[in-house]
Formats: C-alpha cells, sequence, structure tokens
C-alpha cells in the first residue's frame, strides 16, 4: 500500500512514523509512506497556501491551486486510488471505515489547516471527506496519522491477524480485560479463573467481561446504529 500524506508539516510526520509497528511495516515494505510538503506546489515567492475568505469572515482558507497540483503529481495511474481530505465536517472514522481502506493500492491524505479549506477541494478533488472525531483540531495532520496508524496494523503481515481478530471492535463489543504476572499484587488478584487452565471457563468468563464494559462505555455498540462496528 501506497500512502502520500500532503501537509503544509512534514516534520510534524517524523517521529510517529519512527516507532514500532509503523516503523517495522515501512522497513519490511508492507507500506510505502511519503510525506509531502504542499509547499512543493506554490508558484508564487511566498509559496503562499492560504488567503483571505470570499464574502468574508475570520481566519483564512486553504488554497484550491496546491491541493489540486499535488493529487494529479502524487496519483499513480496504474492505482486503485482514493484521496481523502481530513476535516472535522467529514463522516467519522471507524473501524469498518479503516478496513474498506484497505481496498485502495494508493492513500493520498490531504491535511487541512486554519479556518477550512476552500469548498472545491471538498466537492472536486476528495473522494472522502473523513473526521476523527467530534471536536476540533488545528489541523488535519494529527487525524492523518491517527487514520494512517489504524490502517497500517491492518495490512497483512504487519501484525498477526490473532491480534486483529480478536481486540475491540472486531467483534462489536469493547475487549475483555488483560492481565499479566504477577497474580497478586499489592493486594489486587488476578481473576482466579484466569489461572485456572480451563480454556473454555476462561472463554465464557472473557465474553462476560466485555459484555459488561460494553454496558457501562459503550451501551450504543449494542445496538446496530450502522456505525460498523457489530460487523
Ligand atoms: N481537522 C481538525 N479537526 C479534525 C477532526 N476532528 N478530524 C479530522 N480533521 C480535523
Amino acid at each position: 500500500m501506497r500512502m502520500d500524506i500532503v501537509t503544509i508539516f512534514p516534520d510534524m510526520f517524523k517521529s510517529p512514523f519512527a516507532e514500532s509497528i509503523v516503523k517495522r511495516a515501512l522497513e519490511k515494505g508492507l507500506v510505502e509512506l511519503n510525506i509531502v510538503d504542499l509547499r512543493r506546489y506554490t508558484h508564487d515567492k511566498h509559496r503562499q497556501v492560504d488567503d483571505a475568505p470570499y464574502g468574508g469572515g475570520p481566519g483564512m482558507v486553504m488554497k484550491p491551486e496546491p491541493f489540486f497540483e499535488a493529487v494529479e503529481d502524487l496519483k499513480n495511474p496504474s492505482l486503485k486510488t482514493v484521496v481523502v481530505l481530513l476535516s472535522p465536517a467529514g463522516e467519522v472514522f471507524n473501524q469498518r471505515m479503516a478496513r474498506s481502506f484497505l481496498a485502495y493500492e494508493q492513500i493520498i491524505i490531504l491535511c487541512g489547516r486554519y479556518e477550512g479549506v476552500d469548498e472545491r477541494v471538498h466537492q472536486h478533488l476528495a473522494d472522502k471527506i473523513v473526521s476523527i472525531g467530534d471536536y476540533v483540531l488545528t489541523g488535519g495532520e494529527l487525524p492523518a496519522m491517527v487514520l494512517t496508524d489504524a490502517l497500517i496494523r491492518l495490512i497483512p503481515g504487519v501484525i498477526t491477524a490473532d491480534s486483529t481478530a480478536e481486540e475491540s471492535f472486531a467483534e462489536g463489543l469493547l475487549e475483555y480485560p488483560h492481565y499479566t504476572r504477577p497474580a497478586s499484587y499489592r493486594g489486587m488478584d488476578v481473576p482466579a479463573v484466569l489461572l485456572s487452565g480451563d480454556h473454555k471457563r476462561i472463554a465464557a468468563w472473557r465474553k462476560e467481561q466485555a459484555l459488561k464494559r460494553t454496558l457501562k462505555y459503550r451501551p450504543d455498540l449494542l445496538e446496530d446504529n450502522g456505525s460498523g462496528v457489530l460487523d
């Protein structure tokens, strides 16, 4: 999978992808990550990427031309590509959407900044507009990292299939609690069932715990609300 991230802050992406699982996926060549400076696609002396909004109002709006030129330049015509614009005004990201992106060979991610991005980028350039949640961040860079991380770990070979199948959301419930040694720590004991060696009882306990947790923290997941987590 090839990923191109278009941003005015390419340096922000250095450390998140230089560690651990993502780093290994890049080293193994399972993902090709290309961080692109949007200013590369400006032609004026000041390398301007934003301008005042038509109609007035506060703040600046990101200009359309650099985004269009970036996508034209980066799009590999022999790959199945999707262009994603990150915006708090988009469809909310979830595990189902992460999985759906696996169908593409190239994903071009556009990070917005300032008050917003010219509407023509939304309407005529992006295939999908994605929000990572109902809160407003200073830009699309952190959301791009979230999306990229969620996607990379689903790519076959990046982590074991067991981990992705067992975890939260894969079965429509939050994940069951995990424990490791020591069995007793400062008076806090690991539930006896986990030490029993009885795999059937352990599986039943885990299922019950997952249900209890989901009921407490995410009762919405127990109804099919179309969010994709009950697949
Ligand atoms: N840019 C600013 N806030 C955002 C959010 N919540 N999701 C995606 N992009 C954003």
